[in-house]
C-alpha cells in the first residue's frame, strides 16, 4: 500500500482515478452508516469516505493521528459538499481498502490551530506540535528562505564554507558554551558565538566572498528574539567598504522577499545614523512602520517654570563640563517630548502605565500635558505663557497628548521616551497591515555606531559590537584619549523594530588592532595569547575586508509575522534554556565526568 499520490494533490480532473494515499487521520466524523476521514500529510488534506462494510470494520478503530494507507477511487463531491477553502475540496476518495500503518495513543493536545496549547506542552511533544499546519508552514518558509539565500549568494560568487564549531574560547560579548577536553585535562573547546574570526581568516586566505548558514551558541538569557543556539547568515567580503556591504545585503533581501513572499522591497533601505536614531526614535532599532518622532523640548525649559526639567539640564551641563575637562565627550542632559495625536483622552491610569514603562528604562518620571483650547493638565501650568510657541514648535494640535522625559543623561531621556513610543505603537495598533491588507516590512540601516561603550559596573571601556570593527579614519587620532567619541564603520539592519543584522568593516592592520585592544584593557601579551592567530594572519598581507550577519531565525520570524523565534525553529529551547522533550541539559554518568577530568561541586 505505497502511496501513489499525496493528500494535497487531487483535483476534479482526477475523478475516476484509482489512488493510494498514506497519511494521518486528522479528523473522523461518523454519519450513521458512513464515515468521513480527513487524511493529512505535509501536502494537504483529502476527504476519504468509508461506506463499505469491510472497510468500516477496520475504520471503527481509527482515532486521530493513526497513520494509515487508503486505496480507493477519486469521485466528485456532491455540489452542496464542495469545500472551496480546501485545495482538494472538489473531490473525495471512496475507500476500498484500508491499512493501519501505526496506531496513536490519545494525544496530549489536538493537532489543530484552534486549540490554545501551553508552550511547555508543545515543546515536550514537539514532534506532534510540528504536525500542525502552522508549524509545517513556518518550517517550509524557513527552508525556502535558506534555499533562496543559498541560491542568491552562490549566484553572486560567494562560496559557502563551513567553519569549526569547536573553537578556542574568545571573548565576544556573551558567555561561551564550553566543551571539556578528554585528551587534555583542564582544557576546553568553546562553541562559537559566531564564526567571526574564522570568516576574517578566510579573507586572509584569499577567498574574497564567503557565506555560511552558521549555527551560533551564546550562553545568555533567552528572550522572544533570542535563543541559546541560533542561526546566522554569516557573510564576509574582501576589498569592500561599507556601501558595498550594504548594497549586497539589500540585493540579498530583495531576492529573498521576492522569491519567498512575492514582495518587492525598495532597491535601497532608509539610512539613519545611530545618533539620529536615538534622537528621533529613542532606539537603535526603531520600528518605522509608524511615525511618532521624539522632539526636543529643551528650548522651552528655560522660559518655563518647571524646576525638574531645569535641574535635569543643569546637572547634564555640569557632567558635560566635568567630562570635557578630562578630554572626554558626553552628551549632557535632555528633555524630550512625544506628541501623540488625538490621545488627549488618555486616562490618568493609561498615562501611569506609560510612566511605569518609561521607568523600566530608568526615566525618573513621565511628564504630560494635554492639548485642548490651550495646554491643560499635568505640568501645563508651568508652561502656560509659552503654549503658543510649544504647540507651534512641536506641531501639536487640539486633542493631542504630549509626553515628556527629562534626564541629566540625554541618552536616558531618549531611550525611556523611545520605549514609550514603541509601547504606543503596539497599544494603538500602528504596526498592523498596510492599505493592501499585507504585513508591512520597514527595513532601516543604522550607521556610525560608537565603537566603544563604557561598562559602569566594571568601570572600563568595552567594544560596542566586537573588537574587530574598524574605527572611522577621523577618530584614529583620539582613539585612546576619548574612546566614547569614536565612531566605528559599524552598521545594523533593522526590520520592523528588530535588529535583524549587524556587521562592520574590520581592522586589517595589526597595530591598529592592538590599539583597540589597549582601549578595552587587553595588553599585547594577552592579545597574543587570545587572538595571536588572527593578528599573525594580518601580518601576511591580509586584505581590507568587512561583512555582516543577519539572524536567520529573526528573519523567518518576521516574514512569518511571529514575535518569537521559537515559532520558526524545529526544536527550540524554552525560556530557561531547557528542551522539555529530551530533558536537556541532563546529568551525565560519573564515568563520563571522570574521563573529562571534571568533578561536580555540591551546591550548598
Ligand atoms: P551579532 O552578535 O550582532 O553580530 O549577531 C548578528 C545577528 O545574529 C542574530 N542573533 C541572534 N538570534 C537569535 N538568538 C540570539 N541569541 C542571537 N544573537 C544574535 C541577530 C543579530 O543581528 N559576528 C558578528 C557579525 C559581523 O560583524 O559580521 C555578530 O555575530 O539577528
Amino acid at each position: 500500500m505505497k502511496r501513489t499520490t499525496d493528500c494535497g494533490a487531487l483535483r476534479k480532473s482526477d475523478v475516476g482515478k484509482q489512488v493510494i494515499l498514506n497519511g494521518w487521520v486528522h479528523r473522523k466524523r461518523d454519519h450513521g452508516g458512513i464515515s468521513f476521514l480527513n487524511l493529512r500529510d505535509r501536502y494537504g488534506i483529502t476527504q476519504v469516505v468509508i461506506d463499505s462494510a469491510e472497510v468500516a470494520e477496520l475504520s471503527a478503530e481509527l482515532r486521530n493521528e493513526y497513520c494509515i494507507a487508503v486505496a480507493g477511487r477519486v469521485r466528485a463531491r456532491p455540489e452542496s459538499m464542495v469545500n472551496p477553502d480546501m485545495a482538494t475540496g472538489a473531490i473525495e476518495v471512496l475507500a476500498e481498502q484500508l491499512l493501519i500503518l501505526n496506531r496513536s495513543e490519545v494525544l496530549p493536545f489536538p493537532i489543530d490551530e484552534e486549540s490554545e496549547v501551553k508552550e511547555e506542552l508543545r515543546l515536550k511533544y514537539r514532534y506532534l506540535d510540528l504536525r500542525s499546519a502552522g508549524m509545517q508552514k513556518r518550517i517550509r518558509l524557513r527552508h525556502e528562505t535558506a534555499f533562496a539565500v543559498r541560491a542568491w549568494m552562490s549566484g553572486q560568487g560567494f562560496y559557502e564554507i563551513e567553519t569549526p564549531t569547536f573553537i578556542r574560547s574568545t571573548p565576544e560579548g556573551a558567555r561561551d558554551y564550553l566543551v571539556p577536553s578528554r585528551l587534555y585535562a583542564g582544557k576546553f573547546y568553546a562553541l562559537p558565538q559566531s564564526p567571526q574570526l574564522y570568516k576574517q581568516l578566510l579573507m586572509a586566505a584569499g577567498f574574497d566572498k564567503y557565506f555560511q548558514i552558521a549555527r551560533c551558541y551564546r550562553d545568555e538569557d533567552a528572550r522572544g528574539d533570542r535563543q541559546p543556539e541560533f542561526t546566522q547568515i554569516d557573510i564576509e567580503m574582501s576589498f569592500v567598504g561599507r556601501d558595498e556591504v550594504l548594497a549586497m545585503t539589500e540585493g540579498l533581501f530583495g531576492h529573498v522577499f521576492q522569491k519567498v513572499l512575492g514582495r518587492t522591497l525598495p532597491a535601497h533601505f532608509t539610512r539613519l545614523t545611530y545618533e539620529d536614531a536615538l534622537e528621533r526614535y529613542g532606539s537603535d532599532k526603531p520600528d518605522l512602520r509608524f511615525a511618532l518622532e521624539l522632539q526636543d523640548f529643551a528650548p522651552f525649559v528655560a522660559a518655563g517654570g518647571f524646576q525638574a526639567f531645569k535641574d535635569a539640564l543643569a546637572a547634564g551641563e555640569a557632567d558635560k563640563a566635568a567630562a570635557a575637562a578630562k578630554g572626554i565627550t558626553v552628551a549632557g542632559g535632555g528633555v524630550k517630548a512625544l506628541v501623540v495625536p488625538g490621545k488627549a483622552d488618555y486616562s490618568r491610569k493609561q498615562i501611569e502605565e506609560l510612566e511605569a514603562h518609561a521607568r523600566i528604562y530608568k526615566a525618573r518620571g513621565l511628564a504630560w500635558m494635554k492639548v485642548g483650547a490651550t495646554l491643560e493638565g499635568g505640568v501645563s501650568k508651568f508652561f502656560a505663557p509659552l503654549a503658543g510657541d510649544i504647540l507651534k514648535g512641536l506641531g501639536a494640535a487640539a486633542g493631542d497628548l504630549i509626553l515628556m522625559v527629562a534626564d541629566p543623561r540625554r541618552r536616558i531621556a531618549n531611550i525611556a521616551l523611545g520605549a514609550v513610543r514603541s509601547k504606543l505603537g503596539k497599544d494603538l495598533g500602528l504596526t498592523g497591515p498596510g492599505a493592501d491588507g499585507l504585513p508591512r516590512f520597514e527595513f532601516l540601516w543604522i550607521l556610525d555606531f560608537p565603537l566603544f561603550e563604557f561598562n559602569e559596573e566594571e568601570n572600563r571601556w568595552e567594544a560596542a559590537h566586537h573588537l574587530f570593527s574598524y574605527p572611522q579614519e577621523q577618530y584614529h587620532r583620539v582613539l585612546e584619549q576619548d574612546p566614547g567619541a569614536v565612531k566605528g564603520d559599524l552598521y545594523d539592519l533593522v526590520l520592523n523594530g528588530y535588529e535583524l543584522a549587524s556587521g562592520s568593516i574590520r581592522i586589517h592592520d595589526p597595530e591598529l588592532q592592538q590599539r583597540v585592544f589597549n582601549v578595552v584593557g587587553i595588553e599585547r601579551e594577552e592579545a597574543e595569547r587570545k587572538f595571536g592567530f588572527l593578528t599573525n594572519a594580518f601580518k601576511y598581507g591580509a586584505p581590507p575586508h568587512g561583512g555582516i550577519a543577519p539572524g536567520l531565525d529573526r528573519l523567518v520570524m518576521l516574514m512569518a509575522g511571529e514575535t518569537s523565534i521559537k515559532e520558526v525553529i524545529a526544536f527550540p529551547k524554552n525560556s530557561f534554556a531547557v528542551s522539555p522533550m529530551d530533558d536537556c541539559p541532563g546529568e551525565v554518568d560519573q564515568k563520563q565526568l571522570d574521563e573529562l577530568h571534571l568533578a561536580i561541586r555540591k551546591s550548598t
